[in-house]
């Protein structure tokens, strides 16, 4: 399949590269800048949020959040082509000291829909039950506030129309909903419902699965297990603010098609590179600390790759190497720049 868009073009060779992506180190506001125009079908992210306990890689403040988010808004808009969306998963936070809810996750849809022109063409929520409780002072200790579990992910668009179909992303039917397609005749019958809805036959037709609702339930417990293992092989502390591949996997799937090019541009352990690539979409990772890219290189390795392969290709990285990662089924090809390494 032929790049959407010419990387050659950046003023530097990716950290590693694929079959179908290739991750960047650099300032993604630079690195999105040197891609063509109306270039891109999906850019999905997770910035760092406006946190008061900052995490090891930096957080901006709640004051100066939006204006220094809108700098990359700005650009993204520009690259996004006209049917391309950019999906933006933003945590809530407190304001400092006090028991009272930031309003900067809120303050940010307003700003690139009234400012940039962007279009808000759903609101979703991201609900992870197995988030711990915090913050600590408010829900544990004084038990004044409940446990804060879910995301705002907010998913613009450049057009009113942007490309997507939610036939991708059908989740499975309910028990009674499975019930009522093996035997329509039994568990209904067409009636009016108390709001006037007239529920015709063609609900019992089985399409497939139900259509999602915009609150999506996804534990963030991914085993990630290429990834973790060869953080812990190498002795690496993962990245702390990973979400789970379901995450991306959603949005890739229902706005996008193979073939179509999604980026992001704070990737942190490039979860949605790799998600990316097991849809067979191109993708490109943009993140500004080399060991957060080396130690995502994990990901793409075959399976059966030993600490060695996984320690080899980490160290290529931090070097300062280009490295390709060839997936084949038979093995694992590592090449550099002009010095080709087989595993
Ligand atoms: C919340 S994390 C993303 C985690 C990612 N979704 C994952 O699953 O691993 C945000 C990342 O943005 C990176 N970052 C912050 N500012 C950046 C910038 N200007 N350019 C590129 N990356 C940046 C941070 O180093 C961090 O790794």
């Amino acid at each position: 399949m032929k790049f959407p868009v010419n990387i050659e073009k950046i003023d530097s060779p990716p950290t590693y590269q694929t079959g179908l992506g290739a991750a960047f180190l650099g300032d993604s506001l630079d690195l999105l800048n040197q891609l063509p125009d109306n270039s891109i079908n999906l850019v999905l992210t997770s910035p760092p949020f406006a946190l008061q306990r900052e995490k090891e890689y930096g957080n901006k403040a709640q004051d100066e959040y939006v204006g220094w988010l809108s700098q990359f808004a700005e650009v993204v808009y520009r690259k996004l082509k006209n049917d391309g969306s950019f999906v933006l998963d933003l945590g809530g936070a407190y304001e400092k000291g006090k028991p009272v809810r930031s309003l900067y996750n809120f303050r940010v849809p307003i700003h690139f829909c009234d400012e940039i022109g962007f279009f808000l063409a759903e609101d979703f929520y991201w609900f992870n039950p197995s988030k711990l409780p915090s913050p600590i002072e408010w829900v544990n200790k004084r038990k004044i506030r409940a446990k804060d579990s879910v995301n705002t992910v907010w998913w613009f668009s450049k057009s009113e129309f942007p490309k997507s179909d939610v036939t991708r992303v059908l989740t499975e039917y309910s028990d009674r909903m499975k019930k009522l397609l093996e035997d329509p005749a039994k568990f209904y019958y067409p009636k009016k419902r108390p709001s006037g809805h007239d529920i015709s036959k063609s609900f019992s037709k089985d399409n497939g699965g139900a259509i999602p609702s915009n609150l999506l339930q996804i534990p963030n417990s991914d085993s990630n297990g290429q990834y973790l293992r060869g953080c812990k092989a190498l002795g690496l502390r993962a990245h702390p603010a990973r979400f789970p591949s379901k995450l991306p996997e959603f949005f890739i799937r229902f706005l996008t098609e193979p073939g179509d090019l999604v980026v992001d541009i704070f990737a942190g352990s490039n979860t949605t590179g790799f998600v990316a690539e097991q849809e067979c979409r191109h993708w490109l990772a943009f993140e500004n600390e080399l060991q957060y890219l080396a130690a995502s290189s994990f990901r793409f390795m075959p399976e059966d790759s030993d600490e060695n392969d996984l320690s080899l290709a980490y160290q290529k990285v931090m070097l300062g190497n280009s490295v390709e990662i060839i997936q084949d089924t038979r093995q694992l090809k590592l090449f550099e720049k002009g010095n080709k390494y087989q595993a």
